[in-house]
């Protein structure tokens, strides 16, 4: 399995796998979340990367750029989406994703990396609760999911340092997208 960026060549894929592994429901969503968040100019700058097999792609990872209101110049991502496809899941292909994703935005400067998701899953990437750290989800998260906003810093010294609102791109801040 290898693990590259994409192209706008591999996105009628990358779409397939999404609507795949997010089901007849939450497929769609996650679709056009895609066709909208990759050329919103407030998403830049973005890391796109998709495991594949071949001519298989087996699963994709995005991270766009958000800000932190009320703190210093920070950079800052949040990883969204993440799907496999249902017939690869559970042999690491997100594992790699997530973690050849988080080197990629280390070796680049990368200082947060924020993610909305099942804390079971993200945790073992080093995710922890970002409300704690001062940092505020763009849409008040339900109290009940309040440990599914995570963050990690990828160099150390930002958490505790850097606190404030999250803000991330146009499309993505949408409210729609924060409604767990
Ligand atoms: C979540 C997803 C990307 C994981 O991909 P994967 O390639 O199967 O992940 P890995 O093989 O690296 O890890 C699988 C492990 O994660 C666990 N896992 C998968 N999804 C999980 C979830 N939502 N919550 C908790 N654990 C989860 C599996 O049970 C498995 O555990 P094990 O290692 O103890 O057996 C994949 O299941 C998927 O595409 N799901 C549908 C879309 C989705 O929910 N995306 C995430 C949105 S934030």
């Amino acid at each position: 399995m290898d693990i590259r960026q994409t192209t706008a060549a591999d996105f009628i894929k990358v779409k397939a796998v999404h609507q795949e592994a997010f089901g007849p429901e939450e497929g769609p969503v996650i679709v056009s979340l895609l066709d909208e968040l990759l050329p919103d100019p407030t998403a830049a700058p973005i890391l796109s990367l998709l495991a594949e097999d071949g001519p298989r792609v087996l699963g994709h990872v995005l991270f766009t750029n958000v800000v932190i209101q009320g703190a210093e110049p920070v950079a800052a991502r949040i990883l969204a989406p993440l799907a496999v496809l249902p017939s690869a899941q559970k042999q690491g292909v997100g594992r790699q994703l997530v973690e050849a994703g988080l080197k990629q935005l280390r070796d680049a400067g990368g200082e947060l990396v924020f993610v909305l998701g099942d804390p079971a899953y993200y945790t073992r990437f080093g995710f922890q609760p970002a409300g704690a750290r001062g940092l505020k989800a763009p849409h008040p998260i339900p109290v009940e999911h309040a440990e599914a906003w995570m963050v990690q810093e990828l160099c150390s010294g930002v958490l505790g340092r850097v606190m404030g609102e999250v803000e991330a791109s146009q499309v993505l801040n949408r409210r729609e997208y924060w409604i767990g």
